[in-house]
């Protein structure tokens, strides 16, 4: 089995049950694109099996299964070739049926026109050869959007990687803050999986709690490390890094949906927080889980001027905070995380 014709052109696979059919359109065809033939539907699947097709021309009435079952079977298997349907003049009606169920076009037997009939297939085949092209296409561009993502995935880990190096830079700085941000991160998955939170929002808030603090790299070091009280100045100095950071996260625009928890980690569920007075809801629910989560490494951290808090009276002051300064619902899960065996480690 071969097909012959004008080497290199498109292939047409002709099925019909009259051999004089298939004579005379194999005389028109063979001499602009390549030829092959079959008499019934299981012939025809044979040949594309085998050696493929970019158009079928193919007979509606055939001995045995019809020219539409073979239709039905090219449209499933071959979505590279087309089909034209051939029926009796008789039949408009199922011709319009066959293009219905996906045939390229029909041609109505007998043929008038014989010029109508390569026409009718030089067009398929240019039809085949634009949808080839498009599907290609459409893969090139699936193809570069994955590659793209990952690329940008990439690229938002690198930064957070460069990020969190600068900020372990900016702790190491003071040994009163070192690793404070990853406990803080630790501790805010942990109070966040106590209430539900997993995947993707889980995984912000951990990169959230990793930058919270990120706005003391504005901090003066003078003052950031005071030994004692710090004047109103200083400290009116010190609450101006939640508004550094969410500058610093706002120009990262793969980072800017962390911004909320870097601007809102000092706001208060009474208002009387900084920077914005948020009150309750408003504050973002991860920002007010890092609140919770900042407050007590703060007391079980050791300070300058203060031993580090004994972790059961800093269980109870974060509770007589709830509803004030920290969110109850938070505080909640925070006390049913630190019941969690995992939570001790993190302070090691
Ligand atoms: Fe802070």
């Amino acid at each position: 089995m071969q097909y012959e014709g004008v080497a290199g052109t498109a292939r047409i696979l002709v099925v019909d049950d009259e051999d004089s059919i298939l004579e005379v359109l194999t005389e028109l065809l063979a001499n602009q694109f390549q030829v092959l033939t079959a008499s019934d539907v299981s012939g025809a699947i044979e040949c594309l099996d085998e050696l493929g097709a970019d158009v079928v021309l193919t007979d509606k009435n055939l001995p045995g299964p019809s020219g539409l079952l073979l239709l039905a079977h090219v449209k499933k298997h071959f979505e590279d070739t087309e089909v034209v349907m051939m029926t009796g003049y008789a039949s408009l009606e199922s011709a319009i049926e066959a293009m219905r169920l996906g045939a390229y076009d029909y041609l109505l037997k007998p043929f008038d026109d014989v010029a109508l009939v390569s026409d009718k297939i030089r067009r398929a085949v240019e039809k085949g050869e634009l949808s080839k092209d498009r599907r290609k296409l459409m893969e090139q561009v699936l193809v570069a959007n994955a590659e793209l993502r990952l690329a940008h995935e990439q690229l938002r880990k690198a930064y957070l990687e460069t990020v969190a190096g600068m900020i372990k830079a900016l702790e190491a700085r003071d040994a009163y803050t070192r690793g404070h941000s990853e406990r803080v991160a630790s501790y805010a998955v942990l109070i966040a999986s106590a209430m539900g939170i997993q995947g993707k929002d889980l995984d912000e808030i951990r990169e959230g709690a990793i930058l919270h603090d990120l706005g003391k790299i504005g901090v003066r070091e003078d003052v950031l490390n005071k030994k004692g009280r710090l004047t109103d100045e200083e400290f009116a100095h010190i609450k101006t890094h939640p508004l550094i950071g969410a500058e610093i996260v706002g120009m990262i625009e793969a980072y800017r949906h962390l911004l909320p928890m870097v601007r809102h980690h000092h706001e208060r569920i009474d208002g009387r927080g900084y920077p914005d007075g948020l009150r309750g809801d408003e504050i973002q629910l991860s920002a007010r889980i890092i609140a919770v989560a900042d407050c007590f490494d703060a007391m079980t951290s050791k300070r300058p001027y203060r031993d580090p808090m004994p972790i059961e009276k800093a269980k109870k002051e974060i509770q007589d905070s709830a509803g004030t300064q920290l969110d109850a619902r938070v505080v909640g899960a925070f006390l049913m995380a630190s019941m969690q065996p995992g939570f001790m480690e993190i302070m090691d």
